[in-house]
Parts: structure tokens; C-alpha cells; sequence
């Protein structure tokens, strides 16, 4: 039930920051230690390689999970599109684990992958949001989001749902595995879910920010660096599919090589600077894109912020920046399509879940 809210996604916005909390707790053992089944464990400890396989708002997931493993548990991850990998498929390892990751556990392009993969003998595991979907059954272990049913058609607490469990069976891995990933993954974890907070309370901000920025506009550019090129291609995602407002994510320095000549004047550009490395390139970017009349957005953090940026993140762990900085982009964008007059919950030619190939 949506109770006194306007729409489910606004709904789903706002039960992000105790998704993260009831994660935290369901991936806890009995000495309160972040943990995941030893089967899973296993398999991930005996992979050379893993594969993650998913489509639309899981697939944008599945690139910063690529980032979460890489770093903490030290496997070497590939990220797919499930519905190109099925005739495409890449030279496989010796020791591959497939991880197919879908709220709904229904999605036809990701559960074609899955077949194959048994066919061939691989192992599997599903994480997603629903016990007993398909690719739940057919694969050979299962891990759960947690995030509660998600009804509304644009994905939002499934994506910070996924990031927060393979965040979890990232650091688990790792400590399995003797390697020190030199902070507290619960802890920076409960801290992201107190950011996440003031982010959905600031609601009125982010209004206006959409007012400021897209209430007239045919195109929104969104740019980033690292794992903020990664979200800026979800928060691409949901303004188009949602406010039918042209929008694409591009890596910073990407933009010069081509859709540059795309910026006029007024255009609008939301750049994300929570990376401390690339704070200066990203900046540099706004800069290219402001001396050809676009109109920049700056979303940065604490202890990276500069005059003149449009909204400031509370500090977070580095890693952790896409849980919280991917807020007020399904903000942003839920405002913009408000604006719009647009059916915010079902957007025109899209279902909930993808049965088709
Ligand atoms: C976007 C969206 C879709 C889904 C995609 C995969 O907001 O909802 O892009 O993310 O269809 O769905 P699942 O995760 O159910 O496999």
C-alpha cells in the first residue's frame, strides 16, 4: 500500500535508508558480524573470474559491484548486458561464478543467460529482491535484497539494495579470503543509511533543483568520474524513463571525444564530484562544458565541495558515495516527471518486469 504518498517511487525513495539498516541485519551473524551462507562463500572463494549478468538498473548496479569485489575481495569481475552476452559471449575462465542480479528475478533476458550457463556446467548465484523467483529456483544459490516488494516501475531501492549485499559479500569474501580491506563495512554502512536520510528529507530542494534545471529542457546530461560515471549512467536512466527527458551519462573526460558538440546554451549537465582522485578532472569537465553555455549542476561531498556546488552530499566512505549520491537523482528525476505531468508509477511502455527477450 502507498498509504498518504502520492506515488510508490516516492514511497520507495524513502524506505532506503531502513532497507540499508534491515540488510545490515539480515547479513548479520549471531556475534552481530557481517556474514553470508558458507556455500556462497565457497563458491565465490573457488572463482577465478565472476561474471555478473543483468539488464536495465541492475546492469548500472552490477558496474559498481564490479568495483565493490575488485577492491575489497581482489576477484576480477566482468560485467554484462544479459540480453547481448547470450550470442556474444566472452572467452570464459577456467573457475567461472555467474551472478545474475534482478529485483524481480523474472527478467527473460537474464534468465535466458542462466539456462545456458547450466547447460554448461557453471556454477550460478542469484541476488534478488524476490525468495522463489525464477532465477532464484534455477540457479544454484540464492542472496536476497531485502528491499520489500518494489511496485513502482522505475527501480529505486532495489538499486541501493543491491549495492549494499554486494558491498556485504564483497568485505565477507575478503575477510574469508585474509585480506584486510582496512575500514568497518557495517559501520560505514549505517553512516550511508544516516546520509541517505538527509537526502530524502531534503525533498523540497530537490524540487527545486528540478524546477531550476529540467522544467523546460529536451536533453540533461549527466557526467561523473570512476564510480560516479556509473551512477550518472542510472541517474540518466531514471529521468529519461520516467519524465521522457532525453538523458545520457558519460564518463568525464568522454564527453570531449564527441557529444561536447551536443552542449548549447542552457543545457543542463549534473556533474558528480565525490571522488576524491578525480575531483580535479571532473571539475576541469564542468569547466569545458560551462564555457559552452551549459548550465552545470555540481553534486558533491563533504570535504570535496567547492563555492558554488548546487547540493552537498554528507561525507561517506569513498566506496560507498554511489548509495547515497544516486538519491537525489530518483529525486530529481521523480520532481522533473511531477513537472511534467507524467504517470510517475508507470511510465508509457514499460513493465515492472521484462518476460520477453
Ligand atoms: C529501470 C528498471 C529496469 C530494470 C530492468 C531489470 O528503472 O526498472 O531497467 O532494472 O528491467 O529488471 P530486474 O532487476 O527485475 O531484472
Amino acid at each position: 500500500e502507498k498509504g498518504t504518498y502520492p506515488h510508490y517511487m516516492l514511497k520507495e525513495i524513502d524506505e532506503q535508508p531502513a532497507v540499508v539498516r534491515r540488510i545490515i541485519q539480515n547479513y548479520q551473524d549471531e556475534n552481530d558480524e557481517l556474514t553470508i551462507e558458507q556455500d556462497v562463500l565457497e563458491a565465490l572463494k573457488q572463482a577465478d573470474r565472476l561474471y555478473i549478468i543483468a539488464a536495465g538498473t541492475s546492469y548500472h548496479a552490477g558496474l559498481i559491484g564490479k568495483e565493490y569485489i575488485e577492491k575489497m575481495a581482489q576477484i576480477p569481475v566482468e560485467v554484462h548486458i544479459a540480453s547481448e552476452f547470450g550470442y556474444n559471449m566472452p572467452l570464459l575462465s577456467e573457475k567461472p561464478l555467474f551472478i545474475f542480479i534482478s529485483q524481480s528475478g523474472e527478467t527473460a533476458d537474464s534468465r535466458q543467460v542462466l539456462v545456458k550457463v547450466k547447460e554448461l556446467g557453471h556454477p550460478a548465484l542469484t541476488i534478488t529482491n524476490v525468495a522463489g523467483s525464477t532465477l532464484s529456483r534455477e540457479a544454484d544459490y540464492t542472496l536476497l535484497l531485502h528491499a520489500g516488494p518494489e511496485i513502482a516501475v522505475a527501480s529505486t531501492k532495489a538499486y541501493t539494495a543491491q549495492l549494499a549485499v554486494m558491498a556485504i559479500l564483497s568485505s565477507v569474501t575478503a575477510k574469508a579470503k585474509g585480506i584486510d580491506i582496512g575500514f568497518d563495512l557495517e559501520q560505514e554502512l549505517s553512516i550511508a543509511a544516516n546520509a541517505i536520510q538527509t537526502q530524502v528529507d531534503d525533498k523540497e530542494n530537490m524540487e527545486d533543483i528540478a524546477r531550476e534545471y529540467l522544467a523546460v529542457t529536451r536533453n540533461c546530461f549527466f557526467i561523473g568520474r570512476n564510480v560516479d560515471y556509473y551512477v550518472g549512467l542510472e541517474g540518466a536512466l531514471k529521468l529519461k524513463e520516467i519524465s521522457y527527458i532525453q538523458a545520457e551519462g558519460f564518463a568525464g573526460g568522454e564527453l570531449k571525444h564527441g557529444t561536447i558538440a551536443l552542449i548549447e546554451e542552457g543545457t543542463p549537465v549534473i556533474a558528480l564530484a565525490t571522488q576524491e582522485a578525480v575531483n580535479l578532472n571532473i571539475r576541469g569537465n564542468v569547466k569545458e562544458v560551462a564555457a559552452r553555455g551549459a548550465y552545470p549542476c555540481i553534486i558533491s561531498m563533504e570535504g570535496l565541495a567547492e563555492e558554488g556546488d548546487r547540493l552537498v552530499l554528507p561525507r561517506v566512505h569513498e566506496l560507498l558515495t554511489p548509495i547515497v549520491s544516486v538519491i537525489p537523482l530518483q529525486l530529481i528525476s521523480y520532481y522533473a516527471a511531477l513537472h511534467r505531468d507524467c504517470d510517475v508509477d508507470k511510465p508509457r511502455n514499460l513493465a515492472k518486469s521484462v518476460t520477453v527477450e
